[in-house]
């Protein structure tokens, strides 16, 4: 079965991207049964990792023996086919904490699709923050899909539990968008899954 992780990358308590992890949870049977997947949600704050301090990059060192919580993250990024992260512009990239998780990273995302779904509380979706990001998945050899998928005004339209709000204006839209990205991404995974290089 093809795996797909789709990781939110703020880690604040009220993080308003969890109105759209929650959204993604809501339909994972839908999801999964439609698309043929599994779904495996994570939120990096979770894992609680220390600021990278290894003596040798990841890429360089194969060797590595890792605390637990550093070895689950890596662990949690192998076993997946494909990515989604769920991130917010932080002025102008996306939070620290994400790249800080990433940095952990050696060949587990390599050669695998990811997606970028991009997110703020006001109309321009945090797009500064997907390019950003991209161009460092990008460094770590991720298949990215070019197109950055954003949301904007997140507050107006799900809420804390991922339902849609009444009378949103923008719901349905962005319901489908977020429909389509999960077809689009699985489509992507299984792809290359079943096409090694
Ligand atoms: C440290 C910080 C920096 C931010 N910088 C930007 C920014 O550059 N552009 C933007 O559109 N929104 C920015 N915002 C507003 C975010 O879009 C909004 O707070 C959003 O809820 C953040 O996502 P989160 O709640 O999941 O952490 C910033 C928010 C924070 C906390």
């Amino acid at each position: 079965m093809t795996t797909i992780n789709i990781i939110l990358g703020s880690s604040r308590k009220t993080s308003l991207g969890k109105n759209l992890l929650n959204y993604l949870k809501l339909n994972q049977q839908k999801y999964e049964k439609e698309d043929q997947i599994n779904l495996n949600f994570i939120e990096i704050g979770e894992y609680h990792l220390p600021f990278f301090y290894e003596a040798v990059p990841p890429m360089q060192n194969k060797n590595r023996s890792l605390p637990e919580r550093q070895q689950k993250w890596l662990d949690d990024m192998q076993k997946a086919d494909g990515y989604v992260f769920l991130t917010p512009e932080y002025n102008h990239s996306f939070p620290a904490v994400l790249k800080n998780a990433i940095d952990y990273l050696a060949d587990q995302i390599s050669g695998k699709v990811v997606q970028t779904i991009t997110y703020a509380n006001n109309s321009r979706g945090g797009q500064f923050g997907g390019i950003e990001l991209n161009a460092v998945l990008f460094r770590l050899n991720a298949f990215i899909i070019p197109q950055n998928v954003a949301i904007g005004n997140v507050q107006d339209n799900f809420n804390q539990n991922g339902s849609i709000l009444d009378g949103a204006k923008s719901g349905d839209y962005y319901q489908d968008k977020l429909n389509q990205t999960i077809k689009k991404i699985s489509f992507y995974a299984k792809l290359l899954k079943n096409n090694p290089f």
